[in-house]
């Protein structure tokens, strides 16, 4: 608990802060608080100790913990965060914490999931100490119909998050994947709860995977061709914690500001749009269409223009980006 505590004053801190000023704090003598100091160093925390000034932060080990997020966010923020070491899927846990009465605004991030979900009913891969797999529940008093739209604002508000922790502009590949170097680095899965009763929705669960620090050899043969990280694409080893935090924040904003803020949305979701141009659509029994990808509609489904002329406007479905023939 001491350790927890001097850490998030530690995280805190502005500068130096004196073993006397912490064991004050924290109720203990200095001797304890040097103690607590050591463990943290074990733990790979750097920390730089200075006679009459006393310790100062100067590093954290890229894990994914409680502690770290909650010391970004807050501590009344951070009351309905949970960070697990490992659980199967966070969209499935996030579900029954939902069905036992979790609030609006309940998120679930784990280190690592055994049983990641993706879309169609393919598995997500989420290995341990190298992304951030996160779930958010949201209660918004809308139609189902009314719900399609989240998914792709919550693609902004990822891309945002990382743009802010990592430095790097990832482009959203349509309707919900973001990609950095050409390579998947993000994938989104939102599912809803209906009320029986009346129809309308109970729980609004969206799950957010990001790869982060993965090499190229941590993906399967089968992956590595479509799936990368930050670090694969930009060589960068970006803070997960700090990740986590600034997510939940994006997040919060599209949460706290539904639906009235899906204008702005849209037009940052225009503006980062990188299906533009030859793209080939598929269908779920495996038939693929040529197109080009023109623009995206009001509600978000794709502008496309087929070859023979006609135009249609997508609001499903599986596309892949087709190179372009040299002129
Ligand atoms: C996809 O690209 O197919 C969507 C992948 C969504 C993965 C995230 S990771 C956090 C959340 N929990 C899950 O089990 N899935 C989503």
């Amino acid at each position: 608990m001491k350790k927890e505590q001097i850490l998030e004053e530690l995280l805190m801190a502005d500068g130096y802060l004196s073993g006397e000023e912490l064991g004050r704090k924290m109720n203990c003598t200095r001797a304890a608080v040097s103690s607590v100091i050591k463990m943290l160093r074990a733990d790979g925390y750097t920390i730089d100790s200075v006679t009459n000034r006393g310790y100062r932060l100067t590093g954290t080990p890229n894990v994914l913990t409680g502690e770290l997020v909650a010391a970004r966010l807050g501590e009344s923020r951070a009351q309905h965060v949970l960070v697990l070491p490992e659980i199967d899927s966070t969209n499935r846990l996030l579900k029954q914490l939902a069905d036992e009465g979790a609030p609006d605004g309940q998120v679930v991030i784990a280190d690592c999931q055994t049983r990641g979900r993706g879309r169609l009913g393919r598995d997500f891969y989420s290995p341990k100490k190298k992304g951030v797999y996160f779930s958010m529940l949201m209660r918004p008093d809308i139609l189902p119909a009314e719900a399609f739209n989240i998914t792709p604002c919550a693609a902004v508000a990822t891309a945002r998050a990382i743009e802010r922790t990592c430095g790097v502009s990832p482009s959203i590949k349509w309707v919900n994947d973001l990609l950095l170097g050409g390579k998947k680095i993000v994938g989104i899965l939102t599912e809803m709860t209906l009320e029986a009763e009346t129809g309308r929705i109970a729980g609004i669960i969206c799950g957010i995977g990001i790869n982060v620090l993965e090499e190229e050899e941590d993906f399967s043969e089968e992956l590595r061709g479509i799936a990368g990280s930050i670090k694969t694409a930009a060589g960068i080893e970006c803070s997960r914690a700090a990740l986590a935090a600034a997510l939940t924040e994006e997040m919060d904003v599209l949460r706290t500001g539904w639906p009235a803020c899906q204008g702005e949305f849209l037009a940052a979701y225009r503006e980062r749009l990188g299906t533009k141009g030859p793209i080939a659509i598929h269908d779920l029994l495996g038939n693929r269409k040529n197109a080009d990808a023109i623009g995206v509609g009001d509600d978000f489904s794709l502008h496309v223009r087929y070859e023979d002329g006609s135009e249609e406007y997508l609001r499903s479905g599986e596309i892949s980006i087709r190179p372009q023939s040299p002129a």
